[in-house]
């Protein structure tokens, strides 16, 4: 979508899959959705480094809204567990330089059964948002059927841009749909929304990481064009930081998402999380390689007999990003290739490890490597531009 959003993935925390519908104040008064857990989250993300990494929004998902609208149709949070309200909340992220996100529902229920926006209510609720000053709405699926969702998500679209505030749209409506042609139109789609979820949801398990990674990586004839500035594909929420993942499956996540070029929002507790998993959703290279301004999604390379995957994504400069990884569950596997074999052209290459964080020896197209890659882990480079290492050191 051409409003000026997110000509860079877009990068932050989304309540979804840490919290789910947790609405017991009484008993969980620290973990339910309450304005208490966004003003905590957004402290972290101002405090804790991850703003200026480009971490900037704070997403509310279901389960905010009071059930009933209030007396002018409008929609209003859960005067229990916002009694604040939701622009004092915008006011609060806003003051840390941080960006809000809201959920809305395509539909007569939200999938937790909250209010929904149906046809006749997509006006009002879009204005609803503006006036509060939220910067991007999550716009779900449930209870609606097709002919409801090719009306309601086009419509919605237009109705956040005649708000006049910008605010990027999230569109789960391909996922609804399949997320694959002929039903999904991704023309249409990068038309209306700066990004959607095409796919199921994450659970916090590596089995469903991956599950999602092949299904998008799969599909990557299909998903790979529709991507650039400004409308992304959505794999959905990093895991990382939960209990689901291993290390080495936490920088496998991280990496496979940068090369997808998809939107990094975190599910996560920030508040508890450990120094490990800090580590690699704040990697400043993997972060740099996802917001590539090309904006140009990766792609898998190549499925190996031996369980090895090799990924790759063009970068600005020249430059390019590779992920080594392995499905394997022995040991780590010692996979030898060349940049030749993976398609790059003559010359040499500075080769930098994004997780080990150190410069590697100068590559020639030609030189044969090693790399060692744990299972279910990945290596993950990022290539700079060729250049001619005769010329360069005289000799
Ligand atoms: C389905 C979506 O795909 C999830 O991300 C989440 O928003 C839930 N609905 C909320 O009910």
């Amino acid at each position: 979508l051409d409003n000026g959003l997110m000509r860079t993935p877009p990068m932050g925390w989304l309540a979804w899959e840490r919290f789910r519908c947790d609405i017991d104040c009484q008993n969980d008064p620290k973990n339910c959705i309450s304005e208490v857990l966004f003003r905590d989250m957004a402290d972290r993300l101002a405090e804790d480094g991850w703003r200026e990494l480009g971490y900037v929004y704070v997403n509310i998902d279901d389960c905010w809204a009071s059930k009933l609208r209030d007396s002018n149709g409008r929609l209003q949070a859960d005067p229990k567990r916002f009694p604040s309200g939701i622009p004092h909340l915008a006011q609060y992220i806003h003051d840390r330089g941080l960006k809000l996100g809201i959920y809305g529902d395509m539909g007569t229920y939200t999938c937790g059964g909250y209010p929904g926006t149906t046809l006749d209510k997509i006006t009002i609720d879009a204005q609803t948002f503006a006036d509060w000053k939220v910067d991007m709405l999550k716009f779900d699926g449930c209870y609606s059927n097709d002919t409801e969702q090719e009306q309601g998500y086009p419509a919605m679209s237009k109705a956040l841009n005649a708000t006049g505030r910008p605010i990027g749209y999230s569109c789960s409506w391909p996922a609804y749909q399949g997320g694959l042609p002929p039903k999904v139109n991704y023309t249409l789609l990068g038309e209306i929304c700066n990004l959607w979820r095409n796919y199921g949801d994450i659970e916090d398990s590596w089995g469903s990481v991956l599950s999602i990674a092949d299904w998008f990586y799969n599909n990557q004839d299909i998903l790979q064009p529709a991507a650039g500035p400004g409308r992304w594909n959505d794999p959905d929420m990093l895991v990382v930081g939960d209990f689901g993942l291993s290390m080495d499956q936490s920088r496998s996540q991280m990496a496979l998402w940068a090369i997808m070029a998809a939107p990094l929002f975190m599910s996560n507790d920030l508040r508890t999380i450990s120094s490990q998993a800090r580590s690699v959703l704040q990697n400043k290279v993997a972060i740099g390689i996802n917001q590539d301004p090309m904006g140009i999604q990766g792609r898998r390379l190549l499925k190996e007999k031996s369980g090895i995957e090799v990924f790759w994504r063009p970068l600005s400069d020249k430059a390019s990003a590779l992920v080594f990884f392995s499905r394997r569950t022995d040991m780590p596997y010692r996979y030898q290739t060349s940049l030749g074999k993976l398609n790059y052209t003559t010359g040499s290459y500075h080769i930098y490890d994004v997780f080990a964080e150190r410069e590697m020896s100068v590559l020639k197209d030609s030189t044969n490597f090693v790399v060692s890659v744990n299972p279910s882990g990945v290596v993950m480079w990022y290539v700079s531009a060729p250049f001619d290492a005769d010329q360069e050191y005289g000799h």
